[in-house]
């Protein structure tokens, strides 16, 4: 803009918004520490204090339950309910909240309550689910506190299905809501799938979906009902999408044949006009609409001509009654391709018989053709969907168990261990995908005293015992609540093996645990024997401190746990041990604020943790060929600055080694060239970004080395401690 050009408000016109031109739109490429600051903090009108958890066990459930019966054939004029019941609505609204999920990093799913937000609010996949939320708001407000957005969507689809005669597991309740929308990478093509963009499968170039995206494009919560790019003729491709995206929501063929064939027992498709004729997503609507989307006139909405996804048509003929009417047609029939009044690629039953065609949603007294869509005729082209599917149709009980189970799968999965689902309807069967752990028992202070001795007398080096309590708590995921020491499945597959684990010290460090625990388990054993290491690096750093206590974690047996479903726990690169497993797209530091952001970590947490493991020594040695890289200290072992000193040391110039793709760096002495350091990038962007230098800063300044040390602890302390639900938990269920 202008120079000394006046107010920016009520200026020239040219400046947009009052926050101006951001360090976002000056540097792009900047590192985004913002994640670190979020989770809600700042935007919760309800503040740190509120304790959501506590107010959901004080819920009225058989009342709200009752409330939601209700509405579910209360069907309102701006909004008519298809068939008068809006069951099937809501069970696509909470399909879609849940199924954003992904195992590769835990993020997405139902248990924040994100649909709310954009970019999931405007996705053209959540097309019109804006109506469904705002249908729940009485009921919302009714229940204020004690029921939050995240959990209201989730039951108002288990009611609707139970409603409607269908099977369901059980229900867990106990997700917080956030006030704004998470940070998620959801992509990086800058179009939606409706606006012509390639799909992130690319089968001929030999690549697979882009890590930890579960989605076929963006703006799809999974796959193009059409087909691959929408060609309803590649039934392999369509295959191949739904495996995929299915698998990165943690599910099996089994489940998936089961979760698409009995959602779509319920409701219908819609596109009854060509999609052009209608407005745009909600955020970015005009104001007078509040906050809808999509919007076509109120005639249009009152006689049904309603486009969502474009296709057009009820998969069932009794669409708000459970059953088995779903297969009984898939297999009935020979089906045509046809194009739905939207334009889209359907496929029509040829000469349905009379019995067999569908409600209007309007207008009960006529009827019309069903529906398959691309996806829906691949659960019988595809030969092991086909197998399935025919056991299905033959045995309904069968489908009815597999569907409950696997829905409650699909609305549970990102909730992490069993003790954090509340409420009078959680089942009581424990299930392997839940990472069952056993109670363990809290050890005697002379006991934790003794065993600290015997380990520290071991001979084992702090850098081991510190690095074997991280392996084994760092994996915990602040977005499913997976992972972490609990349990000790850092001695299991597939924990034990991998690479950044160190696996031969690994083992040599828990037969030396193993020898000495006594009555500790191995899981309480393994964080506690880093604790003692830390204690001791502390002391010979001159800080006669203790490293606090919780114990009374259990063992997981191998049998409770489900190795493969622990494959994507493993890191790619853990920028606290110095870990790159294989160079990525993003960059290796952008890893680490990842990693940090899974932990839970605040930036001051993140850096004390990196600049005191360096000093500990406690780095991979594995993805550096043995050299302990970024330990910039000759005092290895104890709890000092050292990190931070040296490196923002005047005296030493860095440099890229060759060939290390700037993976790498040589610090040499300024004045004689000689070798100093080695260092990676994430130890390096510690006195290269202004963010984090500033936070290295102060720990390399003098008198602040006592801080140093308790700020170490105390991050040390909330990662080990990171998974104890079975303590926190406890409360709610007296
Ligand atoms: C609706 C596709 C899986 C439940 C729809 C619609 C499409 C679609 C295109 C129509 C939206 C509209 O125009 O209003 C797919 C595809 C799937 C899949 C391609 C998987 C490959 C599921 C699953 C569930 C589910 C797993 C739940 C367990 C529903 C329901 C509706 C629906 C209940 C009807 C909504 C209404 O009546 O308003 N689905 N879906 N779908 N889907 Fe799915």
């Amino acid at each position: 803009g202008e120079i000394g050009g006046g107010c920016p408000v009520h200026g020239s016109g040219q400046m947009r918004s009052l926050l101006g031109r951001t360090n976002r739109d000056w540097w792009p490429q900047a590192l985004q520490l913002e994640i670190l600051t979020e989770r809600g903090r700042s935007a919760n009108p309800y503040g740190e204090g509120f304790d959501y958890a506590e107010a959901f066990t004080r819920l009225d459930h058989r009342a709200l339950k009752a409330d939601l019966v209700a509405l579910m054939t209360d069907s309102q004029p701006w909004w008519p309910a298809d068939y008068g019941h809006y069951g099937p609505f809501f069970i696509r609204m909470a399909w879609h909240a849940a199924g954003t999920y992904r195992t590769g990093d835990g993020r997405g799913g139902a248990n924040s309550g994100q649909q709310r937000f954009a970019p999931l609010n405007s996705w053209p996949d959540n097309g019109n689910l804006d109506k469904a939320r705002r249908l729940l708001w009485p009921i919302k407000q009714k229940y204020g506190r004690h029921i939050s957005w995240a959990d209201l969507f989730i039951l108002a689809g288990n009611v609707a299905i139970e409603s409607m005669g269908g099977p369901v597991f059980g229900f867990g309740g106990g997700r917080a809501d956030v006030f704004e929308p998470e940070s998620v990478y959801w992509g990086s093509e800058d179009q939606w799938v409706n606006e012509g963009v390639a799909t992130r499968i690319q089968p001929a170039e030999g690549r697979a979906l882009e890590n930890p995206l579960a989605a076929i494009q963006m703006g799809l919560i999974y796959v193009n009902p059409e087909g691959p790019q929408g060609n309803p003729h590649d039934p392999e491709g369509m295959a191949r999408d739904m495996r995929e995206t299915f698998a990165r929501m943690a599910m099996n063929d089994e489940e998936t044949v089961a979760l698409t064939a009995g959602g779509h027992a319920f409701g219908k498709a819609h596109g009854a006009k060509p999609a052009e004729s209608f407005a745009g997503a909600p955020e970015s609507e005009d104001l007078h609409r509040m906050g809808f989307g999509w919007l076509v006139d109120a005639q249009e909405i009152a006689a049904g001509h309603i486009t969502t996804s474009g296709i057009e048509g009820s998969w069932s003929n009794n669409p708000i009654r459970w059953g088995g009417d779903y297969f009984r047609l898939l297999f009935k029939y020979d089906y045509a391709l046809v194009q739905s009044p939207a334009g889209a690629w359907q496929w029509t039953p040829i000469n349905p018989d009379p019995e067999d065609l569908a409600p209007d949603a309007r207008d009960p007294g006529k009827r019309v053709p069903t529906m398959m869509t691309t996806a829906d005729m691949v659960l019988k082209l595809d030969p092991d969907y086909r197998r399935i599917s025919e056991r299905f149709r033959d045995d309904q009980a069968a489908l009815d168990d597999a569907f409950a189970r696997a829905w409650f799968k699909l609305c549970h999965r990102d909730m992490g261990p069993k003790i954090r689902y509340l409420g009078p309807d959680v089942p009581a069967e424990t299930l392997i995908w839940q990472d069952p752990v056993p109670a363990g028992t809290m050890p005697s202070d002379a006991e934790v005293a003794r065993f600290k001795t015997a380990i520290l007398g071991s001979g084992l080096p702090v850098s081991a015992l510190v690095k074997a309590a991280w392996a084994s708590a760092s994996t915990y995921r602040n977005s499913d609540h997976r992972g972490g020491a609990n349990g000790a499945r850092v001695r299991l597959e597939p924990q034990r093996g991998w690479a950044v684990n160190d696996p031969d010290e690994l083992a040599a460090v828990l037969e030396a645990i193993a020898a000495e625990r006594g009555e500790l388990s191995m899981a309480d054993a393994i964080v506690l024997a880093g604790s003692a290491a830390v204690e001791q690096a502390a002391r010979d750093a001159g800080h006669d401190v203790t490293v606090p206590f919780l114990g009374g974690r259990g063992d997981a047996t191998q049998a409770e746990t489900d190795a493969a479903s622990f494959e994507p726990l493993e890191p790619f690169a853990d920028g606290f041990r110095n870990y790159l497993k294989t160079k990525a797209q993003v960059r290796t530091e952008e890893m680490l604020i990842d990693r940090a952001h899974l932990l839970g970590l605040s930036i001051p947490e993140m850096t004390v943790l990196v600049g005191g493991m360096r000093a500990l020594g406690a780095v991979s040695r594995h993805a550096h060929h043995g050299n302990a890289i970024g330990v910039l200290t000759d005092r290895a072992g104890v709890l000092t600055p050292d990190f931070f000193r040296n490196l923002l040391d005047m005296g030493t110039v860095w440099q890229p080694v060759d060939d290390s793709r700037d993976e790498e760096y040589i610090g040499r002495d300024r004045a004689t060239g000689t070798e100093k350091w080695r260092a990676t990038r994430t130890d390096l962007v510690f006195g290269a970004n202004s963010m984090l230098r500033a936070q290295a800063e102060v720990y390399a300044e003098a008198g602040n080395e006592e801080k140093f040390v308790h700020d170490f602890i105390a991050a040390w302390i909330k990662v080990m401690n990171a998974d104890r639900f079975d303590l926190s938990y406890a409360k709610y269920h007296r």
